[in-house]
């Protein structure tokens, strides 16, 4: 089936999407359409061999505020340690204020499984993982800021204790998440004031080579 969508389309799209810190805890987009959104991304997304090694959480309500309230009871005191809390701060604050997060996990009995039926392509299987993954967060993210949220990508899964946090706020079980490793999370809200623009690029000439 051709697409009725063209390049130009596709990339004028995917270039919208920015990394925007300043969100609400309001939504404009109702929960049922951003689980479809995440549903869709799931159907279609890539993954190495097609292994389907990314399980999603899409946390929302009241279960977003109780999680953000315990990463940021447990983070506070280490990042104070490491001299970031100044830093670290009003990103974690305003995290707590968006209005939902979708979770993205990677489950490694899978990975495991993959890197067994093709032994000669076993020594990749995690990186190949963390690849499907940010193939899966680009979607999602673009996806909902094109239907009109703000999103930002964060990585507080860098301290153990959070990552615990964040499994038990995932919805699966726990016998599901002890299985899972936790690769990025997304937070989106409504966007408070004007959408961010492309920042600085390095010249193509350092990025691009064009050979024939
Ligand atoms: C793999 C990856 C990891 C990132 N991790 C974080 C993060 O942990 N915290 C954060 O605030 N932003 C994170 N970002 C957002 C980047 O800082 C941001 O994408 C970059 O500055 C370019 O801005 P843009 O997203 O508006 O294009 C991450 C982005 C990528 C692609």
């Amino acid at each position: 089936m051709p697409s009725n969508i063209n390049a130009r389309q596709f990339l004028k799209a995917a270039a919208y999407r920015r990394t925007c810190y300043a969100l609400t805890n309001t939504s404009k987009v109702s929960d049922e359409r951003i689980v479809e959104i995440v549903q869709e991304v799931l159907s279609f997304a890539p993954s190495s061999y097609n292994m389907q090694s990314a399980r999603l959480s899409v946390v929302l309500g009241k279960n977003h505020e109780a999680m953000w309230d315990a990463i940021i009871e447990a983070a506070g005191p280490i990042l104070k340690e490491f001299g970031v809390w100044d830093t670290m701060k009003p990103i974690l604050e305003g995290s707590r204020n968006s209005s939902g997060s979708v979770l993205f996990f990677e489950k490694e009995t899978t990975i495991h499984a993959a890197r067994e039926a093709h032994k000669s392509a076993a020594h990749m299987f995690s990186e190949l993982s963390d690849h499907a993954s940010g193939m899966h967060q680009i979607l999602v993210w673009t996806a909902l800021e094109l239907e009109g949220l703000g999103a930002n990508l964060q990585h507080l899964n860098t301290i153990p204790v959070v990552e615990d946090i964040i499994k038990n706020h995932s919805g699966f079980s726990p016998d599901e998440v002890t299985l899972f490793k936790l690769k990025a999370h997304l937070n989106f809200g409504d966007e408070v004031g004007t959408h961010p623009t492309v920042p600085a690029k390095l010249a193509l000439s350092e990025t691009l080579r064009v050979v024939k």
